[in-house]
């Protein structure tokens, strides 16, 4: 691994040693402070981000690594139209690793075509977060033992939630898992993760109730109608809102179910659920921030590459996603790649029409 873009392109060998490395810093944190001394991160973040852009800062801080970056891209000279290419480029000229964050889906795996480092994606618009999914299944496994087996429910927006996407493509790499997707049909997954789920053989069920599936969970991952992804603003009201977990739901779920969320909520969890011994949501932003120093300790020690590969140009735009980056930046290569049998964009996963 040189990149980490999307949790499918890892191996389930490669997650396993990422999470043992993840569980023995969890259990000694000290032993690992001085596995980056040296190294420098560049986290840049075009997207807000409170967590994710924390837990990055802090994980590398604590393997004795330094961090520099922006969190507002009006800071950068973004703002005076540098494309992402030259950004990456002279990055990537200072640091050992970039992570980033983008509106653009599609953007982490265009910056890893032109960086000399690894990098990191940290969220591409609605399109995936795997290392919110390193969170995940750290917290499943440290707090439940195993992921092999488990009925999983994933709840809210899953059309524009990235970390229910990187989760579900983790999730491919384990057995028989049982998927309860619970969402109003207008946020159900997008078709890219259908034809993924359909052709990894994962059974799942599409709800658009949560009372009636939570005896049935073992895990139940809530998510936020994600506000800043809707084009139609009367769509974001009609579904704001509409899942919200009590005290009084949880009493029919299992003793040991799982209440996660990436976190931030806004109104789908009720602040009296955070005391039951279920809520884990806290508990996992810290796993993540163990997840990300397994991570940047391996990344952030790789060698430099100096000559990047030679990327040739895109002519025509094959894309029409109107969010994926290869819109904003021409010059990417039209690359295409299969799923499910369908060509579609290797930036974004899309159809292509
Ligand atoms: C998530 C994200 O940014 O996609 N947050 C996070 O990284 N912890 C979830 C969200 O914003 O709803």
């Amino acid at each position: 691994m040189r990149h980490l873009i999307d949790f499918g392109d890892l191996k389930r060998q490669e997650w396993d040693e990422l999470y043992a490395r993840a569980s023995r810093i969890i259990d000694a944190p000290e032993k690992f402070m001085d596995v980056c001394r040296g190294k420098v991160a560049a986290n840049l973040f075009y997207e807000p981000s409170t967590r994710t852009n924390f837990s990055f800062q802090t994980a590398m801080l604590r393997l004795g690594g330094t961090v520099f970056g922006f969190a507002d891209p009006n800071s950068s000279s973004v703002a005076k139209g540098e494309t992402l290419k030259d950004t990456i480029k002279m990055v990537s000229s200072y640091a050992d690793v970039v992570v980033m964050r983008t509106p653009w889906e599609g953007a982490a795996k265009a910056a890893s075509l032109y960086s000399h480092v690894p990098v990191v994606n940290a969220g591409d618009g609605g399109h995936m977060h795997p290392t919110q999914t390193m969170a995940d299944l750290t917290t499943i496994t440290r707090l439940l033992g195993k992921v092999d087996g488990l009925s999983i429910g994933m709840c809210g927006d899953l059309k524009n939630g990235r970390t229910v996407h990187s989760l579900i493509k983790a999730l491919a790499k384990f057995e028989n898992i049982r998927f309860f997707l619970i969402s109003p049909r207008e946020l159900a997954v997008p078709e890219y993760m259908r034809a993924f789920m359909k052709e990894n053989n994962m059974p799942y069920t599409e709800v658009t109730g949560l009372e009636a599936v939570i005896p049935q969970l073992d895990v139940l991952y809530m998510t936020r109608i994600q506000k800043e992804r809707f084009v139609d603003p009367l769509e974001y009201e009609r579904n704001k809102g509409i899942y919200i977990l009590t005290r009084r739901k949880l009493e029919r779920a299992k003793e040991h179910m799982l209440v996660m969320h990436p976190l931030p909520r806004v109104d789908e969890i009720t602040v009296d659920v955070d005391d039951d011994p279920r809520a884990v949501y806290f508990q996992q932003a810290r796993f993540g921030m163990f997840a990300r120093m397994s991570l940047l300790s391996d990344l952030a020690n790789q060698p430099r590459l100096d000559q990047t590969p030679v990327v040739e140009i895109g002519t025509k735009p094959v894309c029409t996603n109107p969010r994926c980056i290869t819109q904003t930046q021409p010059y990417l290569p039209p690359l295409v790649k299969k799923n499910g049998g369908v060509d579609c964009c290797a930036f974004c996963d899309s159809a292509l029409r």
